[in-house]
């Protein structure tokens, strides 16, 4: 009687037990513009998020007026999106984000034509699609097209319509909503393999990693005054950090690779032959998801991200004499503040090796 007391007392010990981690997970709500980057891919579907005791919702990000205003409100956790964003609204309107740690290169980063053109001449004479005309990759896309001899205005106009899954859309219609044709647009992993991939295939006029490099695209952007941890280091911003932190160097692994391309695949709901491209591409040394170890930032990088937004006229409310140098130097609350990666580094949970442990949701 005793003994099964004691079995029974185990086993509702462990019955709560397992209650208790599920219960345990915290919300982390995670803002995004390119939806699934392989590393959140891998966080996601490896259970990353879950060994840190994250329950993680993905809300993806309509415009960048919406998605930096609903991080300052304390609407997401974090907001991956382009450092241009930042350098932009910090620079010019002393808006208070913060920099953790630099994503990636721009993975797959490309000038796509829309059905019949098919190099950077047919742009002559039509509108290309942007998400806004003074984003980071607005600015990118008239570099480019400068040096091929196309000016903005003169030669090509922009149409603004919208985020990176909109323009595939419309692009592979090669017309906007309203029926008007549209010439290209920049496209972002996972869509640049898509559309290679698409029936007919979308042409790939120019990367931008020919022209540009290195180039630091994505972001992990917090609200500046959530950026020191010394108050509690295992705050679920910090495991969140974590998380993706492990995620980056299982992807940066090469013996990971069939497990990743698995990830990816379930993530995004694609082929395994289309995942083995988009791993290909995140996995791209110059441009892609792995090269910045431990989410390090180049500042060359994000210098030339600096020197892109000048040559289109984009710190119109920045002061003369206003040094960008010294303004990228890392410091407390500024630009760049490493103490929450930092403070991650600390909590990074590996997975055992050889395994390939899929979450099931
Ligand atoms: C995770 O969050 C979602 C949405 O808030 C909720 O429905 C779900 O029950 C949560 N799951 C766990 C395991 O906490
Ligand atoms: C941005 O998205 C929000 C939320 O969907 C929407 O209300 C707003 O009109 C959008 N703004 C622009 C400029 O598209
Ligand atoms: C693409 O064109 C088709 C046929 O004209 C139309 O039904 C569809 O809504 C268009 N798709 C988009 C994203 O505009
Ligand atoms: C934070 O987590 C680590 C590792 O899980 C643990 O050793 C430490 O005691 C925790 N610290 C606090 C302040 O909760
Ligand atoms: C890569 O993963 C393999 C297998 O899991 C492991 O043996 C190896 O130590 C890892 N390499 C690095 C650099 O972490």
């Amino acid at each position: 009687m005793f003994i099964i007391g004691t079995s029974f007392y185990f086993a509702l010990l462990s019955v709560l037990n397992v209650a208790a981690q599920v219960q345990a997970l915290d919300p982390f709500i995670f803002g995004s513009f390119v939806g699934n980057s392989a590393t959140y891919s891998v966080a996601s579907e490896i259970g990353f998020f879950v060994n840190q005791g994250l329950n993680v919702t993905l809300l993806p990000i309509p415009n960048s007026t919406f998605g930096y205003d609903t991080l300052l409100d304390g609407g997401f956790d974090i907001l991956v999106g382009t450092v241009d964003n930042v350098v932009n609204m910090r620079f010019n309107s002393q808006k208070q984000f913060t920099v953790v740690g630099q994503l990636d290169l721009g993975p797959d980063l490309v000038i796509a034509g829309a059905p019949g053109v098919t190099s950077v001449s047919d742009f002559r004479g039509k509108g290309l699609m942007v998400d806004s005309p003074t984003s980071g990759y607005a600015a990118v896309l008239q570099k480019v097209l400068s040096l091929h001899g196309l000016q903005l205005g003169t030669d090509y106009t922009f149409q603004q319509v919208g985020g990176t899954a909109t323009r595939f859309e419309l692009l592979r219609n090669g017309t906007l909503a309203d029926g008007t044709p549209t010439a290209g647009t920049i496209l972002t992993f996972p869509f640049t393999e898509e559309a290679i991939a698409a029936s007919p295939p979308i042409s790939i006029v120019a990367r931008v990693s020919d022209f540009v490099a290195p180039f630091f695209s994505n972001a992990l952007t917090i609200r500046s005054e959530s950026a020191d941890p010394s108050s509690d280091p295992n705050s679920t911003l910090v495991r969140g950090v974590a998380a993706l932190l492990g995620a980056s160097r299982f992807l940066t692994n090469l013996s990971n690779k069939e497990c990743a391309v698995r990830a990816i695949a379930r993530d995004n709901g694609i082929s395994t032959a289309l995942a083995e491209n988009e791993y290909a591409a995140a996995t791209n040394p110059v441009s892609g998801e792995t090269s910045q170890v431990d989410f390090a930032v180049s500042q060359l990088g994000l210098l030339n991200v600096i020197d892109i937004r000048m040559l289109v006229g984009g710190f119109a409310q920045v002061p003369p004499g206003f040094d960008f140098v010294d303004a990228i130097e890392p410091g407390p609350g500024l630009l760049l503040d490493f103490r929450i990666r930092d403070a991650a580094l600390n909590l990074v949970k590996e997975v055992k090796s050889g395994e390939c442990p899929l979450t099931h949701q």
